[in-house]
């Protein structure tokens, strides 16, 4: 068969460009530290449980009292089965959390940008526009394009990285319309920069535009209290809608949210393809999800250790010659430049006992391949040391 062999000799080239990606084994739950196959227990620095809540005892306990009381599962879509109780107690605090009016739940976060962007684009006929930062992740990129092939009719535009002042040409461009949206990344995941929300807040309000912000590796991380980028810079309550990830801070499981004012929570139920068509989160994820907002809001001393272990990690770093920006967010990028020497620099890193991911193209540019070097609270300063050693012989 042609696209066989097709794929066999796109596979071949990825691995002669040392662009082939091999997934580790991990022989134990996450933690400051992993066992994997091979490599024996090694320091982990790139998972998104920021908070160390993916394997707390705590959150262990209420997943599995929710699969003995609800059993594994509807069976079906909401829609037609129905929520279990707990859908209803998750949203209301995930609605608190994010200081909206109401929330809505999917099985991914990819899936929650998928159902907010295509709906709104597919009610607003040839009068709604999406404009979008670049660096945006993949799911909302990918989402405008659904919304475009689902309302032919309606336009978007993308603004270069953090550029207010083509974003703001941009919705000037889409003046004549009345339903415009500007959406963009909390925190971006690649770079670890913070999305300048203050500015682009008032640029929305006086274009009349809707902001959507996905808080992904917002929530937990940044702001006083870890209530994400909104809290950083005093918008907590005010960004129109926000979505986010069960998959990160908050559990570190499976599962998404589109947060925002009831009636447009109410239009996604009604409408949002990724909730009609797909079945509902399962109780072990939802729960495991609820116990870790509820230890979120009651103690953000978790949220001090982190930022207190990417301090440490940051400046070790750049005492041994790497540059790092400082920032709110966990993520420390080290760029590297091409593809397959960020590969080679985590494939060494693993044999000195640290798992960090290099990325490459084309999650990144080509040419700006990096390090991504992620933090949690579960980390002691002993294994910050042990990484730290690890990237001295780097
Ligand atoms: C900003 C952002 N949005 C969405 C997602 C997707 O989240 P999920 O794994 O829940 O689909 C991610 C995960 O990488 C992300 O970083």
């Amino acid at each position: 068969m042609k696209m066989l062999e097709k794929i066999d000799a796109d596979l071949d080239a990825m691995r002669a460009a040392g662009q082939f990606k091999q997934l580790q084994n991990l022989l134990s739950p996450m933690g400051p530290t992993a066992r994997l196959e091979g490599a024996g227990e090694v320091v982990l620095l790139c998972s998104n449980d920021y908070l160390g809540l993916a394997n707390d005892p705590e959150v262990v306990a209420a997943g599995e009292q929710a699969v003995r009381k609800w059993g594994a599962g509807t069976g079906s879509v909401r829609f037609i089965c129905g929520s279990f109780d707990y859908h209803r107690t998750l949203e209301k605090k995930l609605a608190q959390l994010s200081a909206t009016e109401a929330a809505t739940t999917y099985v991914s976060c990819w899936n929650a940008n998928e159902a907010i962007l295509p709906t709104l684009m597919a009610i607003g006929g040839d009068q709604v526009a999406v404009v979008s930062d670049e660096l945006n992740h993949a799911s909302i990129i990918d989402a405008v394009r659904l919304g475009r092939q689902i309302n032919k009719q309606s336009e978007s535009a993308v603004y270069p990285h953090a550029n207010l002042a083509e974003l703001e040409s941009k919705l000037k461009a889409f003046a004549a319309k009345p339903f415009k949206v500007v959406v963009t990344d909390g925190v971006f995941s690649m770079e670890g920069s913070l999305a300048p929300l203050d500015r682009i807040h008032a640029i929305c309000k006086q274009h009349g535009a809707l902001l959507v912000v996905d808080d992904s590796h917002g929530v937990g991380v940044v702001g006083q209290t870890g209530r994400g980028t909104a809290e950083h810079f005093g918008l907590h309550g005010k960004i129109d809608v926000m979505t986010g990830t069960l998959g990160k801070t908050l559990g570190g499981a499976a599962g998404g949210y589109v947060a925002g004012p009831k009636n447009l929570i109410d239009l996604m139920i009604q409408k949002s393809r990724p909730q009609l068509f797909s079945n509902a989160l399962p109780p072990a994820g939802a729960a495991v999800a609820e116990k870790s907002v509820d230890i979120l809001m009651r103690d953000p001393s978790r949220v001090q250790r982190l930022r207190d272990n990417v301090k440490m990690m940051r400046s070790g770093l750049k005492e041994r010659g790497f540059e790092t920006v400082e920032g709110p967010s966990a993520i420390t990028p080290i760029i590297l430049g091409p593809t397959a020497k960020a590969i080679a620099a985590s494939k060494r890193l693993l044999e000195l006992g640290v798992f960090v991911i290099g990325f490459g193209y084309p999650v990144v540019p080509e040419g700006k391949a990096r390090l991504r070097v992620q933090l949690s609270a579960a980390h002691k300063p002993e294994h910050i040391q042990r990484a730290l050693e690890a990237f001295a012989k780097l």
